[in-house]
């Protein structure tokens, strides 16, 4: 079984260059299947999520070529509208093909997503967003059937919670529906703006792009288009915690800064000075970890995917600190594994109560998903002693050349089997 193991104690220093954004990709790929013809996307990692996605791209008849960090889609002869559970299981994210097959096709059949570590991943705002712009659902034998044989029609739509999946879908949805549709409550991550542009850059008429409420008047049909995905703020809040861990100085590139101005925030309270570039930052710790709160929410808020991590590195603040996780109902997995590195920490439903210890201890530990596994091996590069992070398999879907990337800012760290 494939395993990572880290050495602690290296300082880690230079320069490391980030891809573009999972979270973005995934759907850019999907909103190829809106217009007849080869679309091309840029920047895209080279992950398993990717992977996956053009697995279930291909199983609707699209086809896909892969050079490098480009992906061509050719959404000519879509064949089928049906995607299996085994893909969707695999990845939930499969799940925003439903909006642009029904907007193009009058039909779509997704398997139901299970939940993940993370929580219950629900999808009832995806669903009863698309029922408000005229499709009918029917759940059979773990599918959903969405059909709108005479299109979707344009209408107001609130969202309960600013969902990004939600939102994208519902993007999606709307551009090819006949008349205006208003998405109240819509989220504003930078992924959202991201498809956004694509989606304009196709011939979708948007307004509202980074605002809570989108106004989309749909059109009769969208031309292919070329595009390129924002880099990963996620995967570069992971290095600059990595940085703010061992002391740096560490400068990420590849991405806006802008996108991570809380968390930014966030590091400058515990003590790390952060110098912002253009398409960069450098994180450099001189003095203690200082404890900050910090509480999850949706952009512009604290993001959720840098909860784990920023844990890590208030496990060695001087004093106490509280994360909220408002996100996800059970996003807490982390700590239970930090906890075995010698972290002092409660949890207590959607708080956790972290009191900073001195030093970690490395220990074999496991990936309890994507951004708690890449958390553990941000600990492991300043534990003391040798940590051995298996379940691997995580930390592969959403990070390029995770080991290869942080080896090449010195730490003492190797990819064990394949
Ligand atoms: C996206 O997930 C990201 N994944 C997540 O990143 C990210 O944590 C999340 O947005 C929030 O930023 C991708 O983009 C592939 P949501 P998504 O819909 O779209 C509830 C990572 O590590 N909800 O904003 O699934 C839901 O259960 C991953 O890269 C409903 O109740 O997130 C969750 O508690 C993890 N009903 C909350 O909303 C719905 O219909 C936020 O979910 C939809 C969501």
């Amino acid at each position: 079984m494939p395993s990572i193991t880290v050495t602690g104690g290296r300082p880690l220093g230079g320069t490391v260059h980030v891809g573009g954004a999972k979270n973005s990709a995934l759907k850019l790929m999907a909103a190829a299947l809106l217009a007849s013809g080869e679309s091309v996307i840029h920047n895209v990692p080279e992950i398993s999520d990717v992977d996956l996605m053009a697995r279930v791209l291909e199983g609707l008849g699209a086809r896909i070529t892969r050079e490098g960090h480009t992906v061509r889609i050719d959404a000519s002869d879509i064949t089928s509208v049906e995607t299996p559970y085994e893909l969707v299981a695999q990845m939930r994210a499969s799940i925003v093909v439903l909006g642009p097959l029904v907007a193009r096709f009058g039909r779509a059949r997704v398997a139901m997503p299970g939940g993940c570590n993370i929580g219950s991943r629900k999808i009832d705002m995806h669903l009863h967003g698309l029922e408000h712009l005229g499709a009918e659902i029917a759940f059979e034998h773990g599918y959903i059937d969405a059909l709108a044989p005479g299109g979707l029609s344009g209408s107001q739509v609130i969202l309960d919670f600013p969902s990004v999946g939600a939102t994208e879908n519902l993007l999606m949805a709307s551009v090819l529906a006949r008349g205006t549709t208003v998405i109240d409550n819509a989220a504003r991550e930078p992924e959202i703006s991201d498809l956004v542009d694509m989606l304009i850059s196709m011939g979708a008429r948007i307004s509202g792009r980074g605002s809570s409420t989108l106004e989309i008047t749909g059109v009769d049909r969208l031309e292919p288009t070329e595009h390129t995905t924002i880099g990963d703020r996620i995967e570069a809040g992971t290095f600059l915690v990595a940085g703010a861990l061992a002391g740096g100085p560490v400068t990420v590139t590849g991405f806006d800064p802008a996108h991570l101005e809380m968390l930014i925030s966030k590091l400058r309270l515990a003590g790390c000075t952060l110098a912002i570039g253009n398409g960069e930052a450098t994180v450099t710790r001189a003095g203690a970890i200082r404890p900050v709160d910090v509480a999850t929410l949706p952009h512009p808020g604290f993001p959720t995917d840098m909860q784990a991590q920023f844990m890590g590195l208030m496990a060695l603040a001087e004093g106490d600190s509280v994360i909220t996780e408002n996100v996800f109902e059970s996003r807490f997995m982390f700590a239970d594994e930090i906890k075995r590195m010698g972290a002092d920490i409660e949890v207590e439903g959607h708080r956790a109560l972290i009191r900073g210890v001195t030093s970690l201890q490395g220990a074999p530990v496991v990936c309890p998903d994507l951004r708690g596994g890449a958390a553990l091996v941000l600990a492991g590069l300043v534990a003391e002693g040798e940590t051995v992070v298996t379940d691997i398999y995580h930390i592969m879907r959403g990070y390029e050349d995770f080991t290869g990337k942080l080896a090449a800012l010195g730490a003492d760290i190797r990819l064990v089997g394949e």
